[in-house]
């Protein structure tokens, strides 16, 4: 619901998207003192110089940032205030990675067995078994860290897909081979069924699950009961969404393969992070701007998507990541007091790797008749160990396609003459680029945006903590399994299902 003061703010806002959407991009990035949009936070640069905005433009988001209250919402987040409403819980992300929690005797108890899967000559390969945010950030982090990995194999399996298990089953050895179970609720299907799978495996093989099976959880009594012994739990607050897990116990997988040097240090980077989003004015505050173009493209400009494109291969899952991130937080239709929102919130969230996306769907971002903003994320240096010249002129190559690109969205090309040809600019981007990927850059960005989503949910006045809209779909799968309620469902579904229960094995 808008107060009257709100409503002001908005129908500013509109009036500046029309008077912006008319003037070029290509202007306005020429205009003196653009560099004002150039963001800094120690060696982290977020360029907002592509964007379609001016003094005026920035100055009448901030007037909404003001009027939503937002540094009072994001005081009230940092201080454990109950900012999920629905589920009556804090947001207890941030907590995981203090220099309090880092010297916490849980983080003693997982860092400790972390190290000692590390030693362990019997384990060769460790698979963490999970879904959602359970899976999509350790899973990425590890991947991002490669350079650093230094522990045993990790595998990450997800989907219920039999291939998915399967797949990995078959590179490993029973004897030397631990499971991460991780589920928040120790409820999730796909996991548990995963659970079972690999237990079986185990038993199969004459290995004795017990010591090979370890569980990552906020709800220890639930584990306890499917079987994982207590010492081998290894419990995260209740208050930490999954999609803002991997600080927690949830990064153990990380902690193993990156040692727990490496994931203090991406720790702290994210705490970085924490401190600069909480103390920074909101018009020098990186989460906040971002946080602010979000609502800009979307609300104002009316554009529904947004693209992510990590100038790293190793940062290839990074999209998937903050498309849970900011899709499952975000994705909805009713404020915190539950009226319907006025306007559309969260954008649709993808990405893909740059340059490889380059020759797939940029056609569509460069000449499609809808504009996508997108962010393009890159490191100035290559990752640490490619220390030779050859491998930073390679580098150089690859940073210098990213900032191509974001100029040829910009600035365009016309050519009227041959309308194929034609490049119609005005296409916004952020350029978001840092050093180096070490594990403490990889924690300030992840941070930043975990720290957009929640900003520009806190502006769209949604609850950016819960995810109801998951909920109907796992009814109803449970449902057509157990052949309860069946009468519900249409006569299409009830064939569908008559096949597979025909199905011989
Ligand atoms: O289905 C959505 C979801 O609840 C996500 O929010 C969560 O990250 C994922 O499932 C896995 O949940 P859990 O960690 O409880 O198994």
């Amino acid at each position: 619901m808008q107060s009257n003061g709100l409503r002001q703010v908005d129908e500013a806002l509109k009036k500046m998207a029309a008077r912006l959407s008319a003037t070029s991009l290509h202007s306005l990035m020429h205009e003196p003192e653009r560099s004002q949009f150039i963001y800094q936070f120690e060696d982290l640069t977020v360029d907002c110089t592509r964007q379609l905005l001016d003094e005026d433009g920035i100055n009448a988001l901030l007037h909404l940032a003001e009027n939503c209250q937002l540094q009072t919402r994001i005081d009230e987040m940092f201080s454990g205030a109950l900012v999920n409403i629905t589920e009556h819980k804090p947001a207890q992300h941030m907590a995981a990675r203090t220099p309090d929690h880092l010297a916490s005797v849980t983080y003693q108890k997982l860092s400790t067995f972390a190290n000692s899967v590390r030693r362990n000559p019997n384990i060769t390969t460790v698979v963490n078994l999970g879904i959602g945010g359970s899976d999509l950030g350790p899973k990425m982090v590890t991947q991002a860290l490669a350079g650093f990995h230094d522990g045993p194999v990790c595998h990450f399996v997800g989907n219920i897909c039999p291939t998915d298990l399967h797949d990995v089953l078959v590179t490993c050895d029973p004897h030397k081979t631990l499971f991460i179970v991780t589920s928040k609720t120790f409820t999730t299907t796909e996991t548990i069924a995963n659970a079972m799978m690999a237990k079986h495996w185990l038993n199969r093989h004459g290995v004795d699950a017990g010591p090979a099976m370890v569980a990552v959880t906020a709800a220890e009594t639930r584990a306890q009961a499917w079987g994982i012994h207590p010492d081998h739990i290894f419990a995260f607050a209740d208050g930490i969404g999954g999609r803002y897990s991997v600080w927690s116990s949830v990064g153990l997988s990380v902690m193993i393969a990156i040692g727990i040097e490496n994931f203090s240090r991406m720790s702290a980077g994210a705490y970085a992070m924490d401190r600069h989003v909480q103390h920074t004015e909101l018009a020098q505050n990186i989460g906040v701007i971002m946080g602010l173009l979000r609502v800009w493209c979307r609300r104002y400009l009316r554009m529904p998507a947004y693209g992510l494109i990590p100038y790293d291969q190793r940062l290839a899952a990074f999209p998937a990541w903050a498309q849970q991130l900011e899709m499952e937080s975000n994705g909805k239709s009713v404020d915190r007091q539950g009226q319907p929102l006025q306007l559309p919130a969260g954008p649709l969230i993808w990405g893909a790797v740059g340059t490889s996306a380059q020759h797939s769907f940029f056609q569509w971002l460069h000449q499609s008749v809808d504009i996508t903003p997108i962010d393009v994320l890159v490191a100035t240096h290559p990752a640490a160990g490619l220390d030779e010249q050859i491998w930073h002129d390679h580098h150089k190559s690859l940073a210098i396609n990213a900032v191509a690109q974001a100029e040829a969205l910009a600035l365009g090309a016309p050519n009227p003459a041959e309308p194929h040809r034609h490049f119609s600019g005005n296409r916004p981007s952020v350029l978001i680029s840092w050093d180096q990927t070490t594990p403490y850059a990889l924690g300030r960005l992840l941070a930043l945006y975990e720290h957009i989503t929640v900003i520009s949910g806190f502006l769209w006045d949604v609850n950016s903590f819960d995810q109801w809209g998951v909920e109907l779909g796992k009814q109803m799968a449970n449902q057509l399994q157990s052949g309860e309620g069946l009468e519900n469902f249409s006569p299409a579904a009830r064939a569908f299902l008559d096949r597979l229960n025909t199905l011989r094995t």
